[in-house]
């Protein structure tokens, strides 16, 4: 089947009481650990790029491998996301160049590092909104600012410093006409997320259920929720890597964060963390090995376990096969 829009996974997600982890590709071999997993558990599923990712990808070839995924997984819906769009330009190039959904995250300047006003926000959004939707393409906004700068997006502040107030976010709902939003609840992007196991005082899951009550309609997106776990951290310290001790979003917390309106999870770290542990131990155990595929097969295998873990904690599983795709055009003529 051709790419379909993320805003049809959501509502499909919704009404199945599910979320949809949206996983970052940056090459071949991810999106055939992803699409791997899907089919191994029958899972629909969001494939997001950065602009990092477009930018290593030369954007055509991450385009045409995404189509190869289409052809070569015809069962599985697909939707190809970009990630922490900077601005309204990004958002689209990313439309044209074909992807099915956009986000727009006018949380931040378009420097990707310094927080924006609301007002900016609206009107950045706002008006992807009008140019995403008139081409049935789905948009994700965000509100309230996520911490850590690590990889590349967010403020570079203490994580709670700009947490999603829930009065706001509504407001900004209403404003701009999103399909999905993202807001902050105390997570940040990359490995370092908590010095320890999280509670309510660090991962705020009271926030996001407060925003779910104000905005029960809305699909809500948890950034910066890969679950780091100590035995992806373990293989890379044991195979001579170096990672101080951190704690990632328990998967519990997602899956209360799914009962409250949460349908798109955002996933990286953890499939880096898997890619990396496999790939070190190759190189530890058969230091003699020089052909690529000797590493990047078993790298491909553990991401694709992650990856397949993920989808069946998240619920999506099973769930490929329940509805036929909408057209970009449907989906237009739907906004209309
Ligand atoms: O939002 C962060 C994602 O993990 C993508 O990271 O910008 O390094 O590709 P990246
Ligand atoms: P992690 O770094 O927790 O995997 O988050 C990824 C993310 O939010 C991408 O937008
Ligand atoms: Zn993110």
């Amino acid at each position: 089947m051709p790419l379909v829009t993320m805003r049809q996974l959501l509502d499909e997600a919704a009404k199945g009481g599910y979320g949809v982890g949206a996983f970052n590709v940056n090459n071949m071999e991810q999106i055939q650990s992803i699409m791997e997993a899907a089919r191994e558990t029958k899972s629909p599923v969001i494939i997001q790029a950065s602009r990092g990712a477009r930018s290593y990808s030369q954007d055509r070839f991450l385009y045409h491998l995404m189509i190869a995924a289409t052809e070569v997984y015809p069962e599985i819906p697909v939707a190809l996301h970009l990630d922490h769009g900077n601005s309204p330009e990004t958002c689209k190039s990313a439309i044209e160049m074909g992807f099915t959904s956009v986000m727009m995250d006018g949380s931040l300047m378009p420097d990707g590092k310094t927080p924006s006003t609301y007002e900016y926000n609206v009107k950045a959004t706002r008006e992807v909104v009008e140019m995403a939707h008139a081409k049935g393409v789905t948009v994700e906004g965000e509100i309230g600012v996520l911490g850590g700068i690590e990889d590349g997006h967010g403020a570079g502040v203490d994580a709670l410093a700009h947490v999603t107030d829930p009065a706001q976010a509504a407001e900004f709902a209403r404003a701009t006409g999103i399909d999905a939003l993202a807001i902050a609840i105390g997570t940040s992007h990359g490995a370092y997320k908590f010095t320890r196991k999280p509670t309510g005082d660090i991962l705020k899951m009271d926030v996001l259920i407060e925003i779910h009550r104000q905005l029960p309609a809305t699909h809500l997106v948890m950034h910066g929720s890969s679950s780091v776990p100590k035995d992806l951290q373990d293989i890379i310290n044991q195979y001579g890597g170096k990672l101080r001790p951190t704690w990632g979003v328990p998967v519990e917390e997602i899956q209360l964060g799914i009962r409250n309106g949460v349908r798109k999870i955002n996933v990286d770290t953890d499939n880096r963390l898997a890619i990396t542990g496999a790939i070190r131990k190759v190189f530890a155990e058969k230091p003699e090995e020089f052909d690529p595929r000797s590493y990047l097969k078993p790298a491909r295998e553990a991401m694709k376990k992650v990856v397949a873990q993920r989808m069946t904690q998240f619920g999506q599983a099973g769930h490929a096969g329940d509805y036929a795709p909408l057209s970009l055009q449907e989906m237009a003529a739907r906004y209309r």
